[in-house]
């Protein structure tokens, strides 16, 4: 069956909120250029247009792997480490931490924990999107791209089932079964 996408944002309007973020990064991160440590796989898209748009040095880019949502569009709640990163990648240094989308929020701390025991020299979060309403531990988004609905969104490198992170747009999905 297919799945119906109703648009959420379009990509000038994505477009418009990276290059906020990034332009809100590079007044912070002028004098101390950051790592930039995207979550795998659903940031690579944001993390990707994100970079192009900073207009200051960068110390790296970075990538970890967690994943917690299996086939579903429910967080199972438990948030597995898929890959890590070097120690050496982060140690001392400002890290950033770049993710497509905050939900119950146990992926956040869970990689904010693990970045902590490399001994960065600090940790800041940027997320694309943020769905307050199914939060289970409280995160603090330093630099946030908007806050939705709790729709199940795709697109813009955020799939459902590993489909649709091609599309170019965010849209949320409504599956023909009945769901939101
Ligand atoms: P959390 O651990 O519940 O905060 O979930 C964070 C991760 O779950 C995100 O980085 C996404 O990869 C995934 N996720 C959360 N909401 C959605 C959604 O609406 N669509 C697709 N993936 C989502």
């Amino acid at each position: 069956m297919e799945d119906r996408l109703i648009p959420l944002c379009s990509e000038p309007e994505i477009a418009t909120r990276v290059s906020a973020l990034a332009q809100a990064i590079a007044r912070d991160y002028a004098q101390r250029p950051p790592v930039l440590v995207g979550i795998l796989k659903g940031a690579f898209i944001f993390l990707a247009d994100l970079v192009r748009c900073l207009e200051i040095p960068i110390a790296g880019i970075e990538f970890l792997s967690l994943s917690s949502y299996g086939a579903g569009t429910v967080s199972s709640g438990e948030v597995t480490m898929n890959l890590g990163l070097s120690a050496a990648a982060v140690a001392g240094k400002p890290v950033i931490m770049v993710e497509d989308i905050v939900d119950t929020g146990l992926t956040t701390q869970r990689a904010i924990a693990y970045l902590h025991s490399l001994h960065p020299a600090s940790i800041a979060l940027c997320a694309l999107l943020d769905k307050p309403d199914r939060r289970q531990v409280p995160v603090t988004i330093d630099y946030l791209g908007m806050t939705i609905p709790d729709r199940f969104v795709v697109g813009y490198g955020i799939d459902f089932d590993q489909q649709y992170r091609h599309l170019p747009a965010l849209y949320t999905i409504a599956p023909e079964s009945g769901g939101t």
